[in-house]
């Protein structure tokens, strides 16, 4: 396993890190199907025996914290646990005041059952209400030693400029990144390699469409189908109101499919390895439904250049029809 150390930290991380939206505490929501204690903890345990120590949930993941707590008991320090703040009331959640963030660490932390958070994250530009106000906030959690550091999530080159203009560099950036949705590559990309702040790429399997099991519309399940990547004909849980790009994304899918049988690799694979040989070297959180996929996504292996050049090849025409729209699932975009 490679680690990583995050930025301007001393939190040496797996470059796969276990995205927890999947532990939902066996009752169902709007993307994932029902998942037990039982399997998420099994998927913790597997990372701990393989050296993936990166966890990621959030307040937005209802179940998710306390799941992630309850299979971390004992073993605490064993682990980095990111979360975020946002969500508290849904997509409509109005922007947190100080207050209101000092609220959530003290949930998150009794949810967690730990005395601290290694990265607390903004879970979208759109939850902070004041930046100063924030981020003088955020700067009093660590000095309470309640978080240990913080990055934001889905920042755009604006809401990046408005911290670096005041002189904040977050430790990262947590951002949708992968082979159908590379939205970030102009942009966002650049300015984090330039400041030295972690691409934490989420999504790197596209909900699993990168996995290769679903190769049609109605492949996919409906939970999944919310983004913009589909029209709003094809699932009607989505809020995003954009015409889709269903045509581009099944002809890139079956394209990336040809290009992993050439190399004789499973597409979830080198689809792991095309984000994690970009040139910021992302982290990839990825969520796994048991610990079998957990094991499967740990055994990632260097491809060559020749392949990752096919792969992005692959995907030019998907990219062209997304162009800048950086926010997968709400319109106006709520990423600047
Ligand atoms: N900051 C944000 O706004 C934000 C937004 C989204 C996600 N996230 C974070 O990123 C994490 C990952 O993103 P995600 O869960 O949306 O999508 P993802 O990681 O791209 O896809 C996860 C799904 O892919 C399938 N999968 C995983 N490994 C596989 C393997 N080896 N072979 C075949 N299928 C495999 C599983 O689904 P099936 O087996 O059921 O198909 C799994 O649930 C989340 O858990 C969350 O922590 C953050």
């Amino acid at each position: 396993m490679e680690y990583q150390t995050l930025p301007r930290t001393d939190l040496k991380v797996s470059r796969i890190c276990l995205g927890c939206w999947q532990m939902n505490d066996n009752k169902a929501n709007a993307s994932w199907e029902a998942q037990t204690y039982e399997t998420s903890k099994a998927c913790v345990d597997k990372c701990l025996e393989l050296g993936i120590n990166f966890f990621d949930t959030a307040e937005g993941y209802a179940g998710s914290e306390e799941v992630l707590g309850k299979c971390l008991q004992g073993r605490r320090q064993d682990a980095v646990i990111a979360s975020k703040f946002g969500f508290r009331e849904g997509p409509h959640t109005p922007p947190y005041t100080a207050q209101q963030i000092d609220e959530a660490v003290t949930r998150s932390l009794t949810k967690l059952q730990t005395t601290y958070i290694d990265l607390l994250q903004a879970h979208f530009p759109s939850f902070i209400q004041n930046t100063e106000e924030a981020i003088t906030e955020l700067k009093r959690q660590v000095s309470l030693g309640r978080i240990k550091s913080f990055g934001v999530c889905n920042f755009g080159p604006k809401n990046l400029k408005t911290l670096l203009d005041m002189d904040v560099i977050p430790v990262s950036n947590q951002i949708c990144y992968n082979l159908l949705w590379r939205s970030v590559e102009p942009e966002i990309l650049p300015i984090c390699k330039d400041k030295d702040i972690a691409v934490l790429a989420y999504s790197p399997l596209q909900q699993g469409l990168l996995s290769g099991q679903y190769m049609t519309v109605d492949d996919v399940p409906l939970g999944r189908r919310r983004g913009k990547l589909f029209s709003p004909e094809s699932c009607n849980l989505g809020r995003h109101g954009t015409p889709g790009c269903e045509k581009e994304l099944f002809e890139a899918l079956r394209s990336i499919k040809d290009v992993c049988a050439k190399y004789n690799t499973s597409m979830s694979k080198a689809s792991l390895s095309w984000v994690m040989q970009q040139v910021n070297q992302p982290i990839v959180i990825v969520g796994c439904r048991t610990a079998e996929q957990v094991e499967d996504n740990y055994n990632v292996m260097k491809i060559s250049d020749a392949f990752v050049k096919e792969l992005t090849d692959a995907t030019e025409a998907l990219k062209d029809k997304v162009g800048s729209a950086l926010d997968q699932w709400a319109s106006p975009d709520r990423c600047e």
